[in-house]
């Protein structure tokens, strides 16, 4: 077992530092050297694409945030309305789904009940479904009309990492790939795009070599109660994600929250030496997002909270109203989700070893939920 770790403590460890590839890999063979995307294996009619109207995502769990962030990417680059939703919530709610609506289903395993029935009722609707899936020949991926693998490799540690950052990567290509058969205004920023993402595994690396200072600080708060994560635009999924990671792998209380909403309820929870992770949008995102995050961090320091801030590489503005900043290499946007949520899954891993718990094997869960 210690040898199929690679020398890490965990599978999760393992997995985390499996990213630069699990990204990679599932850019790999999906482009060509002009900038154009190829996605052979996506086998549905071209003229049944280029009529969609709508696009419904549907996932559970971490394969759900993955989704939300794609959203985010999805509607600009391709201008088609886009929802995401819980399976469970969708199969039993009499959602509107036909033959112009595309249904992408994101599921690591291809096994998670809640997402196949979601699947088989969107289907029986009409609509055509793709799935994102990391795992070949399962049964989600089985009974859609086609489906885009991550390759991510096998993902052993219960609490999602490497598939959550394939997941994205594919569900971008796709989004790209929409957009070129759409041949809409944003067509000239897919080869943009491409090239940018190909710097992400790099990238990401970066992140991990520079990953002590968040392992000391997961382990210094062993003891935290409660944390909460504040995120904006695709950092507000990656804020949830980092939520969901520190309830899975260490059993306290944290909640994601959007930033805009704080003064709508969430601020209340603030006192003193609440600590609270803040994934800060880039300097460079459009419409004054950093500023309005930063405002976001200068409100909830001044109720007490103990700021932890995960900033771009040169944003040193943030310095001054966080006890804590990591920097991410600078990266556009919507790329930004690929590496701010690294930092937090190591925080929560660290978090979670310094007490002593299986990270591997979080108790309650299952890798794969496969009753409904
Ligand atoms: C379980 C796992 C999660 C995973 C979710 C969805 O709850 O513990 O890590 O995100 O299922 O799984 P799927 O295989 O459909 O992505």
């Amino acid at each position: 077992a210690a040898a199929e770790k690679g020398g890490f403590d965990s599978f999760m460890e393992k997995e985390i530092h499996d990213q630069p590839d699990a990204v990679g890999q599932t850019l790999l063979g999906r482009s060509d050297v002009d900038g154009n995307l190829i996605l052979d294996e996506l086998r549905i009619d071209e003229t049944i694409l280029r009529s969609v109207d709508k696009i419904v995502v549907l996932a559970c769990g971490t394969s759900a945030y993955a989704g939300q962030v794609a959203k985010y990417a999805i509607e600009h680059w391709c201008r088609i309305p886009t929802e995401v939703e819980l399976s469970h919530e969708f199969r039993y709610r009499d959602p509107i789904v036909n033959e112009k609506t595309l249904v992408v289903a994101i599921s690591q395993s291809g096994e998670t009940m809640d997402t196949l029935m979601a699947v088989r009722y969107a289907r029986e609707q009409g609509a055509k479904v793709v799935a994102i899936c990391n795992t070949n020949g399962s049964t989600i991926p089985r009974e859609s009309d086609a489906v885009l693998y991550t390759h991510a490799g096998p993902e052993i540690a219960v609490a999602s990492t490497k598939a959550f950052l394939a997941q994205i990567t594919a569900a971008y290509l796709l989004g790209l790939y929409l957009a070129q058969l759409r041949g809409n205004k944003y067509r000239d920023e897919i080869a943009d795009v491409l090239a940018d993402l190909s710097t992400i595994p790099a990238k990401i690396q970066a992140v991990l070599d520079d990953a002590d200072k968040i392992k000391q600080l997961g382990a210094d708060m062993a003891n935290a109660k409660s944390v909460l994560f504040l995120g904006r635009h695709v950092g507000f999924p990656v804020a949830m994600e980092g939520a969901l990671k520190l309830k899975e792998l260490a059993y306290i209380h944290a909640e994601g929250f959007a930033a805009g909403e704080l003064k709508h309820g969430p601020i209340a929870l603030i006192e003193e030496g609440q600590p609270v992770v803040v994934v800060m949008p880039s300097p460079s995102a459009r419409d004054s997002l950093h500023a309005k995050v930063v405002s976001n961090v200068q409100e909830i320091r001044a109720r007490g909270a103990v700021t932890i801030v995960i900033a771009e590489a040169g944003d040193t503005t943030v310095e001054a109203y966080s006890e804590h900043v990591f920097y991410v290499p600078e990266t556009p946007t919507l790329l930004a989700p690929l590496l701010t949520t690294v930092p937090l899954q190591i925080f929560a891993l660290a978090l979670a070893s310094a007490k002593g718990y299986d990270v591997d094997q979080p108790r309650n869960l299952a890798k794969s939920v496969t009753v409904e």
